[in-house]
Formats: structure tokens, sequence, C-alpha cells
């Protein structure tokens, strides 16, 4: 039974919780040095729906019925610490994909890395939903999605979300939990991404399949539909995307062998983010690749099966409860704004 003392005590202790997981996510991130647009980034498409607001160090991008938008960090990087704070559109978002990803596939057009993270969408009044996703020298014919809900609403607030790419390891965080970590290991063989790559991020109509299998369509009634970044982070070792060598602009730590420190401190998962990251997973994930018997009779060879993660699905990778919008995800060929719709799951 729940006394007044045991109350307040309750009480205590959620606020203490509070407080310390919102002074943590700002602790987290005060090493990581934030760049302006002009610092580090260039229009990708859709330039007249780019716009540079406080000396570009807020960017909006804008879907309106003629065009999304994207950008594109200008240094393609041999690993690193990829991160913006981003504001999605809200509302009427289904049809919608915002990406915050990192690829090169306009170097390497047949064999190219990526590591994804997309959000979806949603029918009208629902929240949006979000996947990530890892290709490596060209393997798209293998698939690695994961699919989440959040915590929090997008639309309302900016949060951060990083992408942590090292020699052996990729974690992707949204603020400061990490949702999701990849350890290398052999049987993986190439498609673990290991060519430099740069950073992209888009808005775009992806009527078509985003959004319960392409049923829910942009609606340009609500648009221009606003997607707002802040506080870009690149921390990586700049190099050419050919030849894989550290370019003029790098610094002088950068080597092939050596993971900077200022990537590193975000490769290495504490206790307490481990757990906050395994109470995410068993609250938020609502598909793995991992767990999806039907696509993946035997799972990838970085999978780690949780078995308490794993009772949240059936063995056809469908979630057991309340599930019921789900379906399986799509692979279209390319994260590119007009690319066609290659349903091959
Ligand atoms: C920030 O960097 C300093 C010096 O490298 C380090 O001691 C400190 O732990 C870092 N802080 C965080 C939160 O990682
Ligand atoms: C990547 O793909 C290229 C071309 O298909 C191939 O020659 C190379 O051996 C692959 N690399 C790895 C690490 O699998
Ligand atoms: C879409 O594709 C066409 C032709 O394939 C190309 O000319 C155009 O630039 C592309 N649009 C975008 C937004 O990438």
């Amino acid at each position: 039974m729940l006394t007044p003392f045991s109350l307040h005590l309750v009480f205590l202790v959620i606020t203490t919780f509070i407080t310390a997981t919102i002074s943590g996510a700002t602790n987290y991130f005060q090493n990581l040095t934030t760049i302006s647009f002009d610092e580090g980034y260039i229009p990708l498409f859709g330039d007249f729906n780019i716009y540079k607001l406080d000396d570009g160090n807020n960017v909006q991008l804008h879907l309106n019925p003629y065009s999304g938008a994207g950008f594109i960090s200008s240094n393609y990087y041999d690993h690193g610490f990829f991160s913006a704070k981003v504001k999605l559109p809200g509302f009427h978002t289904a049809g919608i994909v915002v990406a915050l990803y990192t690829s090169n596939a306009d170097v390497y057009p047949k064999n190219h890395d990526e590591l994804d993270i997309e959000f979806l969408g949603n029918i009208p009044g629902k929240p949006w939903r979000f996947q990530t996703n890892i290709y490596g020298n060209g393997s798209t014919s293998r698939g690695r999605e994961e699919r989440y809900s959040l915590w929090f609403d997008p639309s309302k607030e900016f949060h951060r979300y990083s992408i942590l790419w090292t020699a052996n390891k990729i974690i992707f965080y949204v603020d400061d939990v990490p949702i999701r970590e990849v350890i290398r290991n052999e049987a993986m063989g190439g498609d673990f991404p290991s060519k430099p790559m740069s950073l992209y991020a888009t808005i775009w109509d992806a009527s078509s399949w985003a959004t319960a299998g392409g049923k829910y369509k942009v609606n340009y009634k609500y648009s221009p539909f606003v997607c707002e970044y802040t506080d870009l982070a690149l921390e990586g070792c700049p190099v050419d995307p050919i030849l894989q060598v550290p370019d003029a602009t790098a610094s002088s730590a950068c080597s092939k062998q050596d993971t900077l420190p200022e990537v590193a401190q975000y490769a290495e998962i504490s206790p307490e983010r481990r757990a906050a990251m395994r109470r995410f997973r068993l609250k938020h994930i609502y598909y793995s690749c991992c767990y999806d018997t039907v696509r993946y009779p035997v799972p990838p060879p970085e999978c780690v099966i949780d078995p308490e993660e794993r009772l949240r699905f059936k063995d056809t990778g469908r979630l057991k409860f309340g599930g019921s919008a789900r379906r399986h995800p799509r692979r279209r060929s390319k994260n590119r704004p007009n690319s066609s719709d290659q349903a091959d799951m």
C-alpha cells in the first residue's frame, strides 16, 4: 500500500530521474562542436526550399507541391559522429519521409555504403515512426531495418539524432539514448560500411510507400511541410572518397587506424545508457530484421538475440500486441527523392 510517505518518495525518485535524464542529455553532448550550414554543408536538391536562418545555425527544409529539399556535407568522412537536432513537421505527415543518413552512393553507385535514420510519416493524427538501416558495399538486397516509435512528439521540439560509425561499431542515438548498436563481426564481410561517406539530410514525398504501404499520401493542403535542423555536428576525418586518404582539411590526428577522441567518446556505452537502450527497445521497437524469421531464417550475423525483446514478435517478425497497422518494410532502390519504388521484400 502506498503511504503518503512512500508516495512522496516515489515523487522524489521520479523527479530525480527526470532531472538526471535531462541533465545527462545536456552533458553528454557538451563536447560536441556544432557548425553552421556554410561551414560544413551544401545544397543537394530543391535549393529554393532550403532556408538558412540565424547565420546558418538553423536550416529549414521545405516540402511543397513542387519539390522537397536536401543538403549534404561538403566532405566525405572516414568514420565519424554525424548529428543534428531536428524538429519534424507535425499534424498531417502521411507520405512524408525525413531522412538523416550517411552514404557514398554518388561515388560508389554499384557498391555503396549507407547508414539511415528515416522518419516515415504516419496516418493523420498519429505520431511519427522511424527506422534505422545499414547497407555495406552494395548489400541492398539485405535490408537491416529496425522500426520504432518514439517517447515524445518529434514535431513539438528539437531532439538530437546521431549516427556513430567507427571501424568496428555503429550506434544510432536519439538524444542521449543509444537505440541500436551493431558491432562488426567477420561474418558481415563487406556488409559493414567501410568506405568514406558524407551526411545527407532530406525531406521528400514518398507517398507511394512510406505510410501504410502507400495508402496514405502527402496532402498538400497542409504544405509547406517544414523540417528544421540546428546544432549540426560533423566529427570525423575528412578524406578523399576515392583515394581514401585524409584530405587537406583533415586534422593531424586523422590517420587510418585511429578513431578520433571526439568520435570515440560516443562509441562506449555506459551501463546506465545500456539500461536506457534496453528500456527503449523493450517498449518502442516494432520491427527488427533480427526477429523476422520469414525473411531471414538465419538472422543477419551481427544480430544479438535478446530473449525478452524476441518475445515482442511472432515468428513472422510481426509484433504480437497492438501492431495491427504494421506491414513488412519495403526497400526502395535508393534514398533518392524521385527514385522508383522497388518493393522487393
Ligand atoms: C569532454 O571532454 C573532456 C576532455 O576530453 C573529458 O574529460 C570529458 O569527460 C568529456 N565530457 C563528456 C561528457 O564526454
Ligand atoms: C565490395 O564490392 C566490390 C565490388 O563488387 C568487391 O570487389 C569487393 O571485394 C567488395 N569488398 C568487400 C569488403 O566485400
Ligand atoms: C528526378 O529525376 C529526374 C530525371 O531522372 C532529374 O532530372 C531530376 O533532377 C530529379 N529530381 C530530383 C529532385 O532529384
